[in-house]
């Protein structure tokens, strides 16, 4: 399958499913995951803080990290890549599925999952906290006057970051929608992820077993590539520029 062909798969398919991951947002100045850590949290590996046993040792340190994430998410704004995929949920309406590895909430700002389709952040998201006891998800305060651990609004217990851990499940039902989504779409788009965390890495798999057509755009190939209808060796914004502009008149 070449450019051409992809551009007409996604032109005529009526029911498109997309996973993004980490490079959907680098353009938006938000390090991948697997970037090295900057500064002070550059002597933490991230799974050394994204993980149940971290929070339970030293919640205070998990949550300065998340706290400072969420600040820097806030300040980010959504970038081409994030609007294209909102503009084409816009044309293709309820059979647009879009499942995202990311916590940033770029694509929601963006607006993706308000026009008619599905937007399911699989591990989370950094603007929101979970309470430990009762299992209510809330806000965060606006990141200038946010002082970690929230407290719970119903029952007023310490609340976590509301973000799946390694080593945790991702949302069932989340999960199952994002499955059958992905089982069956014509076209899948894997935009800006390594593919090497399972089950959201699974979904592009599933989609291609189904008989979907699966491209993908990272400028850099990963374990997934091999299996994919067609990549596109470019960043997200150019990529999805690439595949999804309308035909320039002659
Ligand atoms: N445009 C598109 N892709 C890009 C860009 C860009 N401008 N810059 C980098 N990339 C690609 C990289 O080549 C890499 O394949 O984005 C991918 C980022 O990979 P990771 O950092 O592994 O992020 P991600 O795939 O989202 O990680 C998946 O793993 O650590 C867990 O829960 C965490 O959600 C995360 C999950």
């Amino acid at each position: 399958m070449n450019l051409a062909d992809a551009r007409a798969a996604l032109r005529s398919a009526r029911r498109i499913a997309v996973l993004t991951g980490a490079g959907v947002s680098a353009e938006s100045g938000i390090p991948t995951f697997r970037d090295a850590q900057t500064g002070h949290w550059a002597r933490f590996r991230p799974e050394d803080l994204a993980s149940p046993g971290a929070y339970r040792r030293d919640p205070e340190t998990v949550w300065q990290w998340y706290a400072g994430r969420y600040a820097d998410v806030t300040r980010a704004t959504p970038n081409a890549a994030h609007h294209l995929l909102a503009g084409l949920e816009r044309e293709k309406g309820s059979g647009f599925f879009l499942a995202t590895q990311n916590v940033d909430g770029l694509h929601a700002r963006a607006r993706s999952g308000s026009h008619g389709g599905r937007l399911v952040e699989l591990h989370g998201n950094l603007s929101t906290a979970r309470c430990e006891t009762c299992g209510t998800v809330a806000p965060l305060p606006d990141p200038e006057t946010f002082t970690p651990p929230p407290t719970c609004p119903v029952c007023a217990s310490p609340m976590r970051p509301n973000i799946v851990w390694f080593g945790e499940y991702l949302p069932e039902d989340a999960l199952e929608a994002a499955s059958h989504a992905f089982r069956g779409a014509e076209v899948a788009l894997i935009v800006g992820t390594s593919g090497v965390v399972y089950p959201a890495a699974g979904l592009a798999l599933e989609a291609m077993g189904a008989g979907g057509v699966v491209i993908e755009v990272n400028p850099e190939a990963t374990e997934l590539t091999p299996y994919l209808s067609h990549s596109v060796r470019d960043t997200a914004s150019r990529g999805l520029a690439a595949l999804l502009e309308p035909d320039q008149p002659r």
